[in-house]
């Protein structure tokens, strides 16, 4: 993602195509969410293809690359039908995450570990392709470590267990993940975090040190219903203004 500030939003757009899904109306347009996303200040545009195509169909893909006004960060399972979509859009960045037909959202982290063999050619395909490489990984030791083994140039930190936690578990969760990002630092990888985040839990998130980016899509597009989504990117953009590099309690 283009660093024009200390740290950077992708917005995450998927639920804008959700709205138009669920009527099989022609609106709202994802397009259209990024170009005011853009004029709002994000840094650029997330958008997860799932093999369901519940929302984001691979047409809003293509639009949003063509665009080229925010750098594109797709989301995506390791499956040969969406490497192949990938290594064809050719987005800046590609983000891979576990994904279940069934789930909600994405559930956990991705299992690098224990998918290291299958996970490796399509790190090098999109590697060798030009596509930063993101893998999308709870903040635990060994799977920051089999991400730098593979190749991956970055991370995602998932946020989502911080996110949910309460109290006491809420801070175990914290920490966890402040210790994820110094041993990415360590090992070399770009680090991003994503998963959950809102207005309220962002302040904890901000203590992560070695940010890059943060992927953010459910709560601003709910927030967008009520001040407009330029607003609702305006209002996290001013609190992430605030990050001088976490570990503050
Ligand atoms: N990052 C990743 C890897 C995700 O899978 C998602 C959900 O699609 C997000 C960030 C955004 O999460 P949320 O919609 O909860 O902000």
């Amino acid at each position: 993602m283009m660093a024009n500030r200390g740290l950077c939003l992708g917005v995450n757009v998927d639920h804008v195509a959700t709205l138009r899904q669920v009527r099989g109306s022609t609106y709202p347009d994802p397009l259209q969410a990024a170009e005011e996303c853009r004029k709002a200040g994000a840094d650029g545009i997330t958008m997860h293809l799932r093999e369901d195509r519940r929302h984001v169909q691979e047409a809003d893909v293509r639009a949003v690359r063509d665009w080229k006004g925010l750098p594109l960060n797709l989301e995506m399972a390791n499956v040969p039908e969406i490497v192949k979509i990938a290594l064809d859009v050719h987005p800046d960045e590609v983000c891979i995450v576990p994904e279940r037909r069934r789930e909600l959202t994405t559930e956990g982290g991705l299992d690098v570990v224990g998918q290291a063999a299958r996970l490796r050619p399509t790190v090098e395909a999109l590697g060798e392709a030009g596509i930063c490489v993101s893998l999308f990984v709870e903040a635990r030791p060994e799977q920051l470590e089999s991400a730098a083994a593979l190749g991956a140039s970055c991370v995602e930190l998932h946020t989502g267990g911080y996110c949910e936690a309460r109290g006491e578990a809420r801070e175990h969760e914290l920490a966890r993940l402040i210790a994820g990002a110094r041993r990415a630092h360590e090992l070399g990888l770009r680090v991003n975090a994503g998963h959950g985040i809102n207005l309220e839990n962002i302040k904890g998130v901000l203590r992560i040190p070695h940010l890059e980016a943060l992927n953010i899509g459910h709560s601003i597009i709910a927030r967008a219903v009520f001040v407009g989504i330029g607003s609702a990117v305006r209002e996290i953009l001013e609190i992430m203004a605030e990050y001088t590099g976490g570990e503050r309690a």
